[in-house]
């Protein structure tokens, strides 16, 4: 909970703020990192946002290379890259991108990761030890979510937080680290009953679902922080999440912004896991 109403959580300083750290601790160390992101798909938004991370990147001081295997790629193929990405000592992070060609599963294939290269935490042992509270990469979305509040100074010791969604990307991991700073976490997905009934008591909402406009003002307590994840294209070729902002952003004490809010601190977190994997922090 906030005191104040209606505080738009921008994600675009929180990125640059994280981003200026990196450039500054890869121009003392004198060691350039090296992100691998693997791809194998023809869909163009896809390749679009592969892009952003190289750009990211190279404005950030580190090095990004982009492993397109084209949409006709195999699973063996996809296995034997990563294999190899995970090898090479001149590689520090390795990322599977989604989607991949139908029957392909990205899940599968992660475990192929290095987890200690696994800067999106894709591989099933990231997640199992994130779980265990030991050291791992959490999945970039997840640990964006907690930087976001981190630098907006919300409280999660004893906060009641609600997450709406369960993937291994998104819910699951978040679940986990809201855990691990001692908020009391609920988390929903399709079959919860009654949604806006435990989503109201949330002091700290995450909607992490895929669906334009799932949470209104009735899901939403008075002064709750609210952060949205979800990326839904709209009609007109842009992006909406998963809050009604008009309709939220009046009773809630914070909201984020889709676009400008969760995206771009993904990015520079998943920068910040490569900078953390070649050993500068
Ligand atoms: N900004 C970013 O950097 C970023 C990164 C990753 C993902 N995303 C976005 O985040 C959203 C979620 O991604 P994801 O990969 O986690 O999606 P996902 O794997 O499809 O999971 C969606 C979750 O939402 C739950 N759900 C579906 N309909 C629901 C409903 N009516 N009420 C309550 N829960 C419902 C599902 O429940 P069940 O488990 O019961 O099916 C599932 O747990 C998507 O819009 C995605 O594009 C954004």
């Amino acid at each position: 909970m906030t005191d104040s109403l209606g505080v738009e959580l921008r994600g675009r300083e929180t990125a640059a703020a994280i981003k200026e750290e990196i450039a500054g601790l890869v121009r003392s160390s004198g060691t350039t990192p090296r992100l691998a992101v693997v791809v194998a798909t023809g869909d163009e938004a896809t390749l679009w946002y592969v892009r952003s991370i190289a750009k990211a990147a190279a404005g950030a001081g580190v090095a990004c290379d982009i492993v397109d295997l084209g949409p006709a790629a195999q699973a063996e193929g996809i296995r034997a890259t990563l294999e190899r990405l995970s090898a090479d000592p001149g590689v520090h992070g390795v990322m599977l991108q989604t989607p991949l060609p139908e029957g392909v599963s990205a899940q599968e294939l992660a475990a192929s990761i290095d987890p200690a290269k696994d800067v999106d935490g894709a591989n099933p042992l990231s997640l199992g030890r994130l779980a265990a509270g030991l050291p791992a990469f959490a999945p970039a979305t997840a640990a964006a979510v907690m930087a976001l509040l981190d630098r907006h100074g919300v409280t999660l010791k004893g906060a009641r937080a609600v997450v709406v969604g369960r993937s291994t990307v998104v819910g699951k991991p978040l679940a986990h680290l809201l855990l691990d700073r001692h908020a009391t976490v609920t988390v929903c997905h399709s079959r919860t009953r009654d949604l806006a009934a435990v989503t109201s008591t949330a002091e700290v909402l995450v909607a992490a679902v895929g669906r334009a406009g799932l949470i209104g003002a009735e899901h939403v307590a008075p002064g709750a922080v609210v952060i949205d994840v979800g990326t839904n294209p709209t009609a007109d070729g842009g992006l909406t999440g998963d809050v009604d902002f008009d309709a939220v952003i009046g009773r809630a004490g914070a909201l984020t912004p889709v676009p400008g809010g969760v995206g771009p601190v993904t990015t520079a977190l998943l920068l910040r896991h490569t900078v953390t994997a070649a050993g500068l922090t």
